[in-house]
């Protein structure tokens, strides 16, 4: 343990500290806790983040001049302390009777600095393997013209991927991502993971484009990313054997975006990010007279039919137990489709849940819809209630 706090204490004078996770406390009065370091009042400080058993989570900051005394000398009260500088990595497991296990690994890649913009997740100018390897950076780490709207969603999309990280779990991770197409994303989000949060990630892709899915699959190879793993199949037939913790979807046509979104909650996910496109179901659908000023113009009825699509798919994941947000996910001038749904799963009462569902099934009742996804999650509705 002395062993331990010393090389800790080397790595953070060195700032080659990268992260700490206590996890598993005895007395369950804390879900998790994490470490990283950061700037306070303009000087190095370790923030601290404590994930408290109903959900809130409790910020504050230590010094980091005795952050690995406290640190090690906290360890008693939780069964595992995982620690990540760049010089070595560390498990820490302790037994509630006193007994302690040390595993010591290899180095973390570095830290991101923690003053550094917030939107530099992937930093213009520096070369990454994989953003070369899928067209977007010369061999120079230069973004090519016609890629730079690309390079921007891509680092939105992991802005957008950093803030739900208090709602994953800290240790390994399964992420699926459905109607993946060149798999942009899955590609950013396992790099995030992987080397900029030094966590073990395993990534799912699935596409029913075979060509699109081998090529995707000879890049994770070239890059020695065995953390990810491409499914050539239908999203309705063909998903991931493994549970996910969080399940993204970028621009999945029409009802393809419901059934990743009903998928993802059947499956338990934890945090859902979904980009939803063409949303054609609802047009055909709708049938409210109240509403004929708007349907009697297609082009308006088209408009009209998306956003009720969207906003009934944020209630419905309301009705199963998330609190969903929507965003915009990139300059409109870049896509027009750019709406993202994020939602995390949360103790939501019963109550709440209920009134949500009785308020989507009123409004479906009343423009004469039956949306795909209220059908999908028919089961895991009744079963939930
Ligand atoms: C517009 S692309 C988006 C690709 C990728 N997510 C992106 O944003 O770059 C839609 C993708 O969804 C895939 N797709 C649509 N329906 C699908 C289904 N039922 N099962 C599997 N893939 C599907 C298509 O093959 C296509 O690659």
């Amino acid at each position: 343990m002395q062993k331990l706090t010393e090389k800790l204490k080397e790595e953070i004078n060195s700032r080659g500290f990268v992260r700490a996770v206590q996890s598993g406390r005895f007395d369950r009065t804390v879900k998790k806790r994490t470490f990283t370091p950061a700037i306070h009042k303009k000087a190095p400080a370790i923030a601290c983040e404590t994930f408290m058993p109903d959900g809130k989570a409790l910020h504050s900051f230590t010094d980091p001049g005795s952050f690995a005394d406290e640190l090690i000398g906290g360890s008693g009260d939780y069964r595992q302390t995982d620690i990540f500088c760049e010089g070595f990595s560390a498990t820490l497991l302790r037994s509630p009777k006193g007994g302690v296990h040390i595993k010591y690994g290899p180095g973390a890649p570095a830290a991101r600095p923690a003053d550094a913009p917030k939107n530099y997740i992937l930093e213009s100018g520096k070369k990454y393997d994989f953003l070369v390897m899928l067209g977007i950076q010369d061999a120079n780490g230069r973004v090519h013209d016609k890629k730079q709207s690309k390079f921007r969603q891509i680092n939105r999309f992991l802005q957008i991927v950093e803030d739900t990280v208090p709602a994953l779990p800290g240790g390994d991770l399964t992420v699926w991502d459905l109607c993946c197409g060149k798999s942009y994303l899955s590609f950013a989000v396992y790099h995030y993971f992987r080397y900029v949060r030094g966590q073990n990630v395993s990534v799912y892709c699935v596409d029913r484009k075979a060509d699109v899915i081998a090529e995707c699959a000879g890049y994770a190879q070239a890059l020695g990313w065995d953390g990810m793993h491409f499914i050539c199949g239908d999203i309705f037939k063909c998903l991931p054997d493994v549970r996910p913790d969080m399940v993204l979807s970028l621009h999945a046509c029409d009802i393809a975006t419901d059934i990743v979104l009903s998928e993802a909650v059947k499956n338990g996910a934890k945090v859902i990010l979904s980009s939803p496109c063409c949303q054609h179901e609802l047009a055909s659908q709708i049938d409210d007279k109240s509403l004929y000023y708007v349907t009697r113009e297609p082009i308006l009825k088209q408009k009209l039919s998306a956003v009720l699509t969207d906003a009934l798919r944020c209630r419905l994941l309301c009705a199963c137990g998330y609190k969903v947000t929507t965003l915009e996910f990139i300059d409109p001038e870049d896509t027009p489709k750019n709406l993202m749904i994020r939602a995390e799963k949360a103790l939501l009462p019963k109550a709440l849940r209920q009134a949500a569902l009785e308020e989507y099934d009123g409004i479906c009742q009343s423009l004469h819809a039956d949306p795909t996804m209220r059908r999908l999650l028919d089961d895991f509705l009744t079963k939930t209630r």
